[in-house]
């Protein structure tokens, strides 16, 4: 029995070093920013350092979000909060896990039908451009409920830094140049008169946001409520209404940042946590892990022909059941469990062969038993005492919906598009919605946002997201996979090439100049459609690894100004 056991041990032994030798070992000198206590990755220098600051200051995760964030709104007004919402996922140095939803609402005039003329079909832009676009703002009520319950340092020493950076400006990098003069056409169509970003802005110039530091002074001073309830509120609904939206004192006064049970679930030895309902993320990146979990990605290859097929196939159909099954928790049933469990996913896959590709025109959603019934920003943030929070924001479209409030200094989201405006046609990122997600008062609409915490072991293993709409959930599947099944850095893992597939449309997207047109080719040649497009498909991830000695890795994605800052 004894020598049974030895030779058990002995062929595990060898198997699994020779399965480790199969990965690819772990390339040192491809690392990002390493720091010994605290970190935040996010899309702009300026945040990294403002929340970076905080850290070292002895302010935990929570205090340096906060700060992050509100100078996100300054640095990064393409995606920023404070017209917009979003999401956090979070745990403790004890290994307590949540999440908040500080997701848009519906207005209380908003109904199922609004974005239809009388032949019922979808009237263009008024869900995407101006004011109707607009759902009700969530960022200032998330950061307040984050610091409420977890926050150490006085509001005040939060927000007079991004107050700071606001008054003296922030540099125009040559990204945000070429995305500012891509967008401007549009700005006159969403606003009667010009806008600070009208005007010829160009790289190294430097824009200095009075309003902005005006209406966070004000924040800073009186709370919360301020934008919910004071003067900031009243300004705020005047301009809607002037600007012909539906958003009154009462949709403010009502509006409130929701505590969630995240999404937990395990794949291989790794313990992922991720966002629930209102946002889709969390169970669609479980349904993908765990349809891929019996295929061995690391003996494929990373982005081999095999590994983008197995891929595909499990998020055609994890993108089938969302589209059916998900909306918001406070109106609809989401049967999460259900599109959880491992036979109702091995089922899903058992129509999967590698020799041709599954129609998607063959896959609706399945059949589960429900138990009781553009743009967009990530960051995150692990701080000296071990606590990690995954952050990510949106306005849904690059600047919202153009529609920019002068007076207080911010972009309006059009978060309204998220909802399906009529079931069956799809959305600015071709989502196509169900029922679950249709419009309703106060109702928070589906988002793909996939803020995410791994643990290895029971330690924290990484915090990782992305925007890129519909992209977000493949776009971190692939970096969690490009860490744990291929051996990467997290600076790797993060400018790794990226390609998604979501059920409709049919077809294999590839982030364009990035892979072998070979690659391609095969994929192509077996029977899949393909297309290659510079689109939101890149996203940009950050991410940050806790590496075996405890020191933090960031990995800031290339294709942004995302940068590490940490101590
Ligand atoms: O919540 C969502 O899923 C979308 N509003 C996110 C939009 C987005 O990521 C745009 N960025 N590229």
């Amino acid at each position: 029995m004894k020598k049974f056991v030895l030779i058990v041990c002995v062929l595990t032994a060898f198997i699994s070093c020779k399965k480790a030798q199969e990965k690819p070992l772990v390339d040192e000198s491809k690392r990002g920013l390493i720091v010994d206590h605290g970190m935040v990755v996010s899309a702009r220098a300026e945040a990294s350092k403002i929340g970076a600051a905080i850290l070292e200051k002895g302010g935990n995760a929570f205090d340096a979000m906060v700060a992050t964030e509100l100078a996100l709104n300054v640095a990064y007004p393409y995606a920023g909060s404070i017209g917009g919402g979003g999401f956090m996922v979070y745990r403790l140095n004890n290994g307590e896990v949540g999440s908040l939803d500080y997701r848009e609402k519906a207005p209380l005039a908003a109904s199922r039908d609004m974005y239809l003329n009388e032949n019922g079909e979808v009237i263009p832009d008024m869900s995407t451009l101006g004011a109707m676009a607009v759902g009700v703002p969530g960022g200032i009520a998330g950061v307040f409920a984050a610091h409420e319950k977890f926050g150490t340092l006085p509001m005040a020493d939060l927000i007079q830094p991004v107050i700071e950076l606001a008054q003296n400006g922030v540099v125009v990098t040559k990204k945000q140049d070429e995305r500012i003069k891509h967008y401007q056409p549009n700005f006159p169509k969403a606003n009667k008169d010009s806008i600070l970003f009208d005007k010829t802005w160009k790289e190294n110039d430097t824009i200095k946001y009075p309003q902005l530091a005006e209406t966070l002074t004000r924040i800073m001073n009186n709370g919360r409520d301020e934008f919910y309830k004071g003067e900031t509120a009243k300004r705020f609904v005047q301009f809607m209404q002037d600007n012909g939206g539906i958003i009154t004192e009462e949709d403010l006064d009502k509006y409130e940042a929701k505590w969630r049970d995240p999404i937990t679930f395990e794949y291989d030895d790794l313990k992922i946590i991720s966002m629930s309902p209102p946002s889709s993320g969390g169970i669609c990146l479980a349904q993908i892990l765990k349809m891929v979990e019996p295929y061995d990605l690391d003996k494929f290859g990373h982005n081999s022909v095999k590994t983008i097929q197995v891929l595909t196939e499990a998020e055609r159909r994890a993108y089938a059941d969302r589209s059916f099954y998900l909306g918001d928790p406070d109106f609809v049933d989401n049967p999460i469990d259900a599109l959880m469990e491992s036979e109702y996913l091995k089922e899903r896959m058992s129509s999967f062969s590698f020799e041709t590709p599954t129609k998607s025109s063959d896959v609706t959603h399945g059949d589960v038993m429900a138990l009781e019934s553009m743009e967009t920003t990530h960051y995150s943030i692990v701080d000296q005492f071990g606590n990690a929070i995954a952050v990510t924001v949106t306005l849904n479209g690059a600047y919202g919906s153009k529609l920019y409030n002068d007076d207080l200094g911010f972009f309006l989201n059009n978060e309204m598009d998220d909802f399906s405006s009529k079931p069956g046609t799809p959305n600015m990122f071709g989502l196509i919605g169900g029922e679950a997600n249709s419009i309703l008062p106060e109702k928070r609409m589906l988002s793909s946002m996939t803020p995410t915490i791994v643990e290895k072991e029971g330690k924290l293993f990484m915090s990782v997201g992305t925007p890129g709409g519909s992209t977000i959930i493949t776009s971190v599947l692939q970096t969690i996979l490009n860490v744990h099944e291929f051996n990467m850095t997290a600076q790797q893992a993060v400018d790794a090439p990226r390609f998604h597939h979501q059920w409709l449309p049919d077809v294999v997207m590839f982030e364009p100049n990035m892979f072998d047109d070979s690659l391609i080719k095969a994929i192509e040649d077996i029977g899949y459609e393909t297309v290659v497009r510079e689109n939101v498909i890149t996203g940009k991830v950050n991410a940050i690894l806790k590496l075996p000695d405890g020191k933090l890795e960031g990995g800031a994605d290339h294709r942004g100004d995302d940068t590490a800052a940490g101590h």
